[in-house]
């Protein structure tokens, strides 16, 4: 088990629908630390970066189109196997199929407008975290609940 960081958007469909502060408050609840938090718009150069993996892909045009029309929060959340653990907490990407229990299963009933990106593996966390973030806008602090979320063992 490890420690992990990864990266999570709130993406403009949530910024305008106010589910910002609801949808933290589930990754908080959850046990994981931010260690990098801020509101930004996204444009057309940036998204490209974000989702090179989908440049090529027919729906790329549509999801560069959404993800810049209008602010994200963007973070980095600290935690053990955060990395899946956040993408469990996501669903699948269609939020009709997504399970119930889930932030796209609870909250949405579209493919594209699904709410909340986040990293699906070690080196997308790293290359993303990297493209939204500076290191000095990165914090490196212990909380005082720390010892109470896991175990020694489990970090
Ligand atoms: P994300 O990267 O945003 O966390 O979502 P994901 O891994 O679940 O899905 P991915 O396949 O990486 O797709 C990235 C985003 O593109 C939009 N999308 N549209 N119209 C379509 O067929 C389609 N497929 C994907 C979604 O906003 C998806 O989250
Ligand atoms: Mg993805």
């Amino acid at each position: 088990m490890a420690t992990e960081r990864t990266f999570v958007i709130f993406k403009p469909d949530a910024v305008q629908r106010r589910l910002v502060g609801e949808l933290y408050s589930r990754f908080e609840r959850k046990g994981l630390k931010t260690v990098g938090l801020k509101m930004l718009q996204v444009t057309k150069e940036l998204a490209q970066k974000h989702y090179e993996e989908h440049l090529e892909r027919p729906f790329y045009p549509l999801l560069e189109e959404f993800i810049t029309s209008g602010p994200v929060v963007a973070m980095v959340l600290e935690g053990p196997e955060a990395i899946g653990v956040v993408r469990a907490m996501l669903g699948a990407t269609n939020g009709r199929e997504a399970p119930l229990g889930t932030i796209r299963g609870d909250y949405g009933v579209s493919r594209q407008m699904n709410l909340v990106h986040g990293s699906d593996g070690p080196e997308a966390a790293a290359r993303e975290i990297a493209i939204y973030f500076s290191d000095a806008e990165l914090c490196d602090y212990e909380t005082t609940l720390g010892g109470w979320v896991c175990a020694d063992d489990e970090k």
